[in-house]
């Protein structure tokens, strides 16, 4: 058994799902708001597509490691740089462990701001990098201060910026992360940004980050495919064959027919997209609202895709409150210390449910019995 696997936590999910399935229905059907996942289905042309496209014995082939032209084309064009700096992945996921593996010598560290995306924490873990927390503060809407990170540099490879961010919401502004990209440049340090949230920033289109930048996709949520795993990379031209090298030993090349399906969407679908992004904005609007009807859980964060709340039990961990939840009142969320947070706060993805949901989950909420307390400790990210 490799000790660093053995070492790393475990994800929350299957946790709190596992609970969920003891829950008996005394209050009603299950809400279920812990992973983040669109609670709509895909386009039905998408669908169509990637079942012509499945059904064609060309696809069926190993495509081109870094994946199809058309897709690489089609992205490229979507965040405007040059398709040979695009390499096609299976998930988001994979795209973040092959650039740890790429870019980050064992032993070295990565600047992860606290609370953390927990699968950047586990990749780190299991591959042998320090995984280095720069600490965020709700009063600073848990946005990173590049001049604390400034201080923590020493012996860092790479700093991992989400934003819009899973779990807070927190969208960075655009000088922040410029600060950071400027930060990385003078340490020769990779700036990693993960854009999974992009297409969901409430006021429209991202700004175009540094040049430096190494970006991160997942066409899982704005596509609504997560089972489908397509992600995107894109780092200098230069580092392409070396991820490449990483990628041909993983998986040889991503799935066909959904980079099939997905180069027509980029642009086929940008209608539905912008739909799902005002959809969004508005569960965004409604969640601030229906949480405003019941103080004694505060949202702390709020944005794109998330909520961050404060339970009102102080004392007892979030653990405890999220199982809690899970068994008695039917109510799936994720406890922040999963993502390295503070034991007072519990991660919501409105994603998942729509306006109405959210006031059903509010409401569930309000009629919560105290939680009791285990023998678990108030941080830690394994249950
Ligand atoms: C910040 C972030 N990055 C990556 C992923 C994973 O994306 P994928 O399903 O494409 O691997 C998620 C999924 O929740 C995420 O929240």
């Amino acid at each position: 058994m490799n000790p660093l696997v053995e070492d790393t936590g475990s994800p929350p999910i299957p946790a709190v799902q596992g609970w969920g399935r003891g829950y008996q229905g005394a209050r009603g059907p299950l809400i279920d708001l812990c992973q983040a996942v669109p609670g709509y289905p895909p386009h039905p042309e998408l669908l169509a597509r990637f079942g012509q496209a499945a059904a064609n014995p060309l696809y069926a082939k190993y495509g081109f490691i870094p994946g199809d032209t058309a897709l690489r084309e089609a992205y490229a064009a979507e965040i405007d740089v040059a398709p040979a700096r695009v390499v096609i992945t299976a998930g988001c996921n994979q795209a973040f462990f092959a650039a740890m593996l790429t870019l980050v010598p064992r032993g070295a560290a990565v600047l992860l701001p606290v609370p953390w995306y927990y699968n950047h924490k586990m990749t780190c873990d299991m591959l042998g990098l320090e995984a280095r927390p720069l600490p965020t503060e709700a009063a600073n809407g848990f946005i990173p201060d590049p001049e604390i990170a400034a201080g923590l540099m020493d012996g860092v490879a790479a700093i991992v910026l989400v934003t819009p961010n899973n779990p807070t919401g927190a969208i960075y502004p655009a000088a922040t992360v410029k600060a950071f990209a400027a930060l990385c440049q003078k340490h020769g340090a990779a700036l990693l940004l993960d854009e999974t949230y992009r297409d969901f920033l409430p006021d429209g289109p991202f700004e175009a980050p540094p040049e430096n930048a190494i970006r991160l996709y997942s066409f899982a949520k704005a596509y609504a495919v997560p089972g489908h795993r397509i992600g995107a990379l894109t780092l200098p031209e230069t580092l392409v064959p070396q991820v490449a090298k990483v990628l041909d030993c993983m998986h040889i090349c991503p799935q066909r027919p959904a980079q099939v399906a997905l180069a027509w969407a980029i642009d086929g679908l940008r209608d539905w997209r912008e739909a799902n992004r005002r959809e969004m904005a508005s569960r965004v609007a409604g969640a601030r609202q229906a949480f405003g009807a019941n103080p004694a859980w505060r949202i702390e964060s709020l944005g794109a895709y998330f909520a961050y709340i404060r339970h009102p039990y102080p004392g007892i961990s979030a653990w405890d409150v999220t199982e809690h939840l899970a068994r008695e009142h039917g109510v799936l969320l994720l406890p922040a210390p999963a993502f390295g947070g503070s034991a007072d706060h519990l991660r919501v993805s409105l994603a998942n449910v729509d306006a109405a949901g959210t006031e059903r989950l509010v409401a569930r909420l309000a009629d919560v019995t105290h939680p009791p307390k285990s023998g678990r400790q108030l941080l830690g990210t394994v249950t």
